[in-house]
């Protein structure tokens, strides 16, 4: 005598730029996705506020549900998709609790409340996948989190926010507005609900933290992550990096120091000649420098509906496959205790870019007052303008604390006229 097998029930919790997608592909490729699972898939609803609000005619009407806590208690995989921290975290702690494997592209949510989600999936021994909450569509949690978990992993650098890599890009290649950018960023599926979140970084930290937490086995939360976002980048600071050769790119960067951890998200100057300054529009790259498997490169879209769902879906076959067939993903690994360290012990160069009266004897000034912080300068590079001189001075290596006491002292100079911009220089 056979015993048919259950279908393994999929609830999805929102249906904004990627419900729809995930919802459309788990529809359309449901005999493939059901193959490789081993067993049938099906949507057991789809949750959203308002029944009556018209969606994409990919989404079934008679999918719709308002019911967010029947149709998770009928499912075997949650799938949440709606952003923010409540009441996604309610949800998937209610379906963890009761033994649910979850997915969720929600970095927010991860970065904020991370332990009480893996401490609910622990004890309930359920899955809690995530690929989807950095970097879209590119598979760099399940390297980071699997391939690399018998590496050390020593230092992660990229560009994790799609948003903000087409705004810079645009802003640099074709001389566009930055609000204009923006509002095109969230027409074409890119940018958060609320686009703040993006522009001013937060979204790229939390992804730092997720990287640094899984890559360095400790909890690190968005609150430890140093952010600065790209409100403050002018067109001015786009046309005296071309000057230098640079490009502008807004980068996540999660390092080890001697003393602990440093994890930190900002826009930065890279050559030109870098890599990561190539990437263009909303992709995304991610470079991973471990010990033993030396440099990496992850690199592809980072935002949109079918992407970010691409990623999804491989989450859903991952924890349906235990569903059907038993076993259960990795747990979380936080056993390490570095300490999490302030912006101002984290090491890099600077490019400041000043306006200065152009007198003899005034560029031997302000050079002094670098050497007193212990700021070496690489390179000056000045362009005359009427009694002003703008000048952009290249630093060497140096404590983010050297260079904050160099500035404060600069500014205070009869001689300099304002300071306009201070960026980082990474990648040389
Ligand atoms: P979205 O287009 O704003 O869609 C969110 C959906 O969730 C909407 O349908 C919204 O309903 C629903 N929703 C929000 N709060 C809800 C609530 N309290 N109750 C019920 N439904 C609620 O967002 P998205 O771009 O698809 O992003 C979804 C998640 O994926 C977020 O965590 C985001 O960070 C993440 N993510 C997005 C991308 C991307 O490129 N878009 C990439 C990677 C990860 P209404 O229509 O009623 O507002
Ligand atoms: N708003 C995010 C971005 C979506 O622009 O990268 C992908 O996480």
């Amino acid at each position: 005598m056979s015993t048919a097998i259950s279908p393994v029930k999929i609830a999805v919790l929102g249906c904004g730029t990627v419900g729809t997608q995930v919802v459309r592909l788990l529809t359309e490729n449901n005999s493939d996705l059901s193959a490789r699972v081993g067993g049938s898939v099906e949507l057991a609803g789809v949750y959203v506020r308002d029944t009556s609000v018209a969606r994409d005619p990919v989404v079934p009407v008679e999918a719709l549900t308002s019911d967010a806590e029947a149709l998770i208690d009928s499912a075997d995989v949650v799938v949440e998709l709606m952003g923010g921290l409540e009441p996604a975290r309610a949800m998937i702690i209610r379906a963890l609790s009761a033994g649910k494997a979850v997915v969720t592209a929600n970095k927010a949510l991860l970065a904020t409340h991370g332990a009480e989600l893996y401490e609910a999936a622990d004890a309930a021994g359920a899955d809690l996948y995530f690929e989807a909450a950095v970097a879209g569509a590119i598979p760099l949690v399940r390297p980071v989190r699997e391939s690399l978990a018998g590496d050390t992993v020593t230092r992660i650098l990229g560009i994790v926010n799609g948003t903000t890599n087409y705004v810079l890009d645009e802003m640099t290649t074709k001389g566009l507005d930055y609000d204009e950018v923006v509002a095109e960023a969230q027409r074409l599926g890119y940018a958060e609900a609320d686009p703040t979140a993006d522009v001013g970084g937060h979204d790229a930290a939390a992804k730092a933290a997720i990287l640094a937490s899984l890559a360095f086995h400790q909890r690190v939360t968005i609150d430890d992550v140093y952010c600065e976002g790209i409100t403050e980048v002018s067109a001015a600071d786009i046309a005296a990096a071309k000057e230098t050769g640079h490009v502008i790119k807004l980068l996540a960067i999660a390092e080890k120091a001697d003393a602990g951890v440093s994890v930190r998200v900002y826009p930065a100057l890279l050559p030109l000649s870098h890599p990561l300054a190539t990437v263009r529009g909303a992709f995304n790259a991610v470079f991973v420098e471990a010990e033993a498997a030396g440099e990496l490169m992850f690199y592809g879209q980072g935002a949109g509906g079918a992407p970010t769902a691409s990623a999804v879906l491989g989450d859903i076959v991952s924890v349906a496959r235990h569903v059907a067939n038993g076993g259960r993903g990795p747990r979380e690994s936080n056993y390490a205790r570095h300490d999490v360290l302030p912006i101002e012990g984290a090491q890099t160069r600077y490019a400041v870019r000043m306006s200065v009266h152009d007198k003899p004897g005034v560029l031997a000034r302000v050079a002094d007052v670098f050497a007193k912080h212990e700021v070496g300068i690489g390179s000056v590079l000045q362009v005359p303008d009427a009694d002003f001189a703008s000048l952009i001075i290249s630093t060497h290596r140096a404590s983010e604390g050297a260079l904050r006491a160099t500035i404060d002292e600069v500014r205070g100079m009869d001689a300099v006229g304002e300071v306009l911009s201070v960026l980082r220089i990474e990648g040389e």
